[in-house]
């Protein structure tokens, strides 16, 4: 798909869901043969505005659910067996829900599998089935495709199963999956933001006691575009882990001087300045753009609530620097196309989203600078890196859903 058709196709309004999701569904057909009709699934995914690396230190983050995501068809077989397939991927898994494998096996479907292998553990299955995955969202940018597929899959395969299908149940299986099956210690930001949000509203979480609430994003005003560097870092998984793990170190440190503190977004910033000694240059980055993430996400909350679009944007902004500079997750190919759209005038402010480490730069823009914006990233990145970044106009969206 050219960059221009991936716009268009990303502004279809979530009534359109329906028009793209069809063709998935004769898809499945073609693939599964003929019988009853799938049912089908949408799962979005999420960019993060702020609160960047926070929700695994107990900090609030503000995500949003995008109107792009994962695509589920699921039927159900008579045989007990399980198959797993995708249109984004080559390889298909197939086995017994009685005898599936005992770990990941470093495929694609070690996401889904991990969810019903969660599944598994709470009650023994109703029936074996044949799921078909797809979506629009760029796989392994940033938008959380790993938490769409893992929320979409509990959602679809409780609702084959006659299970209730709350999204604290949806939440909790996609976490076991990606924590416990996969390996990856992320946070609970990702799953929350996927089963949990609403259009119009940004997410706000608070992860150190998991309380949640909606908060209006003025999309009359506002709009979130989002250009993809096409860096993939086969390390991510690494990096992040070491993170998680710097930043657990850092707690160790400074807890038994803090002791009101019960995750390190508690901790003050002046005791981090205080023990710069002892924690050394390298946790001291860490620390610091914590604390001041922590700041910064506050601000912006107030700034959201307040109608300050402007000083919301230079939150924005000022987290990007910090992931550059002090959390070091940064790429060139990221800092590039965050400078270019924090410099695009009606552009109120950008950063990297996700992980980092490669992935997509998220924009906050008002709608005076839709125009143009798109071409501006492509001609700056192109002329430093000699190819062309995918650009994205979202609008936000509700949690997973079905489609009659
Ligand atoms: C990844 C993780 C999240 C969160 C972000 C960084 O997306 O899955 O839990 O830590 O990175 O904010």
């Amino acid at each position: 798909m050219g960059t221009t058709d991936a716009r268009l196709a990303a502004m279809a309004p979530s009534s359109e869901l329906h028009a793209l999701i069809e063709p998935h569904a004769q898809q499945f057909a073609a693939r599964f043969g003929p019988g009853a009709r799938p049912r089908l699934f949408f799962s979005p995914g999420r960019v993060n505005l702020m609160g960047a690396h926070l929700d695994y230190s107990g900090g609030p983050v503000m995500p949003m659910a995008l109107d792009r995501g994962t695509f589920v068809a699921i039927r159900a077989r008579d045989d007990g067996r399980l198959t797993l397939a995708s249109t984004l991927e080559g390889e298909v898994y197939c086995g017994a829900l009685t005898a599936l494998p005992a770990a990941a096996l470093g495929r694609w479907f070690d996401y889904p599998l991990g969810v019903i292998v969660h599944l598994l553990q709470e009650a023994p299955a109703a029936a074996g089935f044949d799921l078909l995955f797809g979506g629009n969202l760029p796989i392994g940018a940033g938008l959380s495709s790993s938490a769409s597929i893992c929320v979409g899959t509990a959602h679809a395969v409780r609702a084959l199963w006659g299970r209730p299908a709350g999204p604290q149940a949806s939440i909790q299986s996609a976490l076991w999956g990606e924590r416990n099956w996969v390996g990856v210690q992320c946070g609970i930001m990702d799953p929350f933001a996927v089963a949990l949000s609403r259009p119009g509203h940004v997410l706000w979480i608070d992860c150190r006691d998991e309380r949640s609430e909606h908060l209006p994003f003025d999309t009359e005003e506002l709009l979130i575009a989002v250009a993809d560097s096409g860096v993939r870092r086969e390390l991510a998984k690494g990096d992040f882990n070491r993170r998680v793990s710097e930043c657990r170190e850092v707690f160790a440190l400074l807890r038994s001087r803090a002791p009101e503190a019960r995750v390190l977004c508690d901790v003050p910033a002046a005791l981090v300045e205080a023990s710069a000694q002892e924690l050394g240059p390298l946790l001291l980055r860490r620390a610091r753009h914590v604390m001041g993430e922590v700041a910064r996400t506050h601000e912006a909350r107030a700034a959201l609530l307040a109608g300050d679009h402007a000083r919301f944007g230079r939150c924005v902004s000022a987290t990007h620097a910090s992931l550059r500079d002090l959390y070091e997750v940064s790429v060139p190919e990221l800092d590039c196309l965050a400078e270019a759209a924090q410099a695009f005038p009606g552009v109120l402010g950008a950063r990297l989203t996700g992980a980092g480490f490669g992935g997509c730069v998220v924009v906050v823009l008002t709608r005076a600078a839709r125009a143009g914006l798109g071409e501006h990233l492509e001609r700056e990145f192109e002329r430093r890196f000699g190819r062309r970044p995918a650009v994205f106009f979202f609008r936000g969206s509700g949690g997973p859903c079905e489609l009659a």
